[in-house]
């Protein structure tokens, strides 16, 4: 037994299943979970010392790549002065201002600890904001874990819009607030324009991932984001783009610079807190001003805007900001998805690749999905077997075909060598 299993072992005895988030835990692969005990720039290492070549980079917020020595000197003489006040710091305004400079759709935002934190917060003053319950979700999107959030829409294609056919898809969400969610197959126009022909005016929030990343990587269609803009503008609801995980990361100013879409609330987290815990939600003011203390939707948090989770977003985004960042990310990930895709054909391997920015897409099909159905029905025993075979090669994909990839800036040519060799060596195995 290795150190890996040892760990594990343990660690199911005082927490359960072993972990503090579920897919750490290796069920959709299978085997042992890797328990870090270091890393750095686009390496880890476990407890039994193998490195390995990191493709989820903490699932997003490492795009400077692991322990950059100035973030970490940042985060140093943060904790030197104290880790939290409970009262405001400078660091936070700046944080605030630089948010709202690299998103014009930002005017005033407020920082809070997860991504699940704002995704419920904008929510919560979305339908204060409007007065209305009814919030629309994509199937196949993750916003995080607020129960509101937590619902899957019931089977049959004829009741996409009946929320009353709607169920929790956690235990201990009550069945009473399913109800309040409509989910929506993405990227699917006429969908959207009949709930909205229906109880448009019902309707608080439209919330989605403007890329998803949690069901693989899947691109929404111009028409789809065109019309919801269009839609809720006309019906008065808000439009909330969850960038939890493209905020900085598929560009410096969000999925919705490369879309053109104004949203009137956006959700940040992963790379705005360089690695630690920090998010925030933010958008116009007239919608923000009635956050308490201003308004009476209420929202708070003890460690909101940390002080040492806001140097090490600040640092973060002040290297990210720098000339040429996104096109070097953007171009050694285009590089990395053309020798996944060679090393596939090479192999005889049905296999399609895409990318955005610092995040990928792997897929056992033909072709690129463009739904969470699609996304179902590629090979995910094929992709469990490469997941595997990689890992012996010493390259950490993402435990989960349902999940996208993360590149940092420290995944320079040497490094995609070696994933690309070990990808060729991989698809043949399988
Ligand atoms: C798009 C999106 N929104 C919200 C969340 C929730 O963020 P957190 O895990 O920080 O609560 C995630 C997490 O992966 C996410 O990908």
């Amino acid at each position: 037994m290795g150190q890996n299993d040892i760990l594990f072992e343990r660690a199911q005895k005082t927490i359960p299943g072993g972990v503090n988030s579920p897919v750490r835990a290796f069920r959709q692969v299978g085997g042992t979970p890797r328990f870090v005990s270091k890393a750095n720039g686009p390496y880890f290492w476990d407890a039994e010392n193998t490195r390995y070549i990191d493709l989820i980079m903490s699932w997003g917020p490492m795009i400077v790549g692991h322990a950059h020595p100035e973030v970490v000197q940042a985060v140093q003489r943060a904790a030197e002065t104290s880790f939290s006040y409970g009262a405001p710091t400078e660091g936070e305004i700046e944080l605030a201002e630089r948010i709202c400079e690299l998103m014009p759709s930002v005017e005033q935002v407020r920082m809070v600890s997860s991504g699940t934190e704002a995704t419920m917060s904008a929510l919560r003053l979305a339908r204060g904001y409007t007065g209305r319950d009814l919030i629309i979700k994509f199937e196949g999107c993750y916003h995080g874990h607020a129960d509101s959030l937590l619902v899957k829409a019931g089977s049959g294609l004829l009741t996409f819009a009946d929320s009353t056919q709607n169920a929790p898809s956690s235990g201990g969400v009550p069945q009473d607030l399913v109800k309040h969610t409509l989910v929506l197959p993405y990227n699917d126009v006429s969908a959207l324009e009949e709930v909205f022909a229906k109880q448009g005016d019902q309707v608080a929030a439209v919330i989605l991932e403007p890329i998803a990343g949690n069901m693989n990587l899947i691109r929404p269609t111009p028409e789809f984001l065109s019309a919801m803009r269009t839609l809720t503008n006309q019906h008065g609801s808000v439009l909330i783009y969850d960038e939890v995980m493209t905020g900085f990361r598929v560009a410096l100013g969000g999925a919705q610079s490369l879309q053109g879409i104004v949203p009137d609330l956006t959700c940040l987290g992963k790379v705005m807190g360089g690695g630690m815990p920090m998010a925030a939600f933010g958008g116009k003011k007239e919608i923000m001003s009635k956050l308490a203390p201003l308004g009476n939707v209420y929202q708070a948090g003890t460690l909101s805007g940390n002080p040492v989770a806001v140097a090490a977003g600040l640092k973060t985004l002040e290297i990210v900001s720098r000339p040429g960042f996104y096109e070097c990310l953007t171009g050694q990930t285009e590089k990395l998805m053309m020798g996944f895709k060679q090393a596939a054909d090479k192999a005889g391997v049905p296999f399609a690749v895409d990318s955005v920015g610092g995040m990928f897409g792997l897929y056992f099909a033909n072709e690129i999905p463009n739904s969470f159905e699609a996304v179902t029905k590629t090979d995910i025993e094929a992709f469990k077997k490469f997941f595997h075979a990689m890992l012996d090669e010493g390259v950490y994909l993402a435990p989960s075909a349902y999940e996208a990839g993360f590149t940092s800036i420290a995944h320079d040519n040497a490094v995609l060598d070696a994933i690309i060799a070990a990808a060729e060596k991989s698809f043949q195995k399988i």
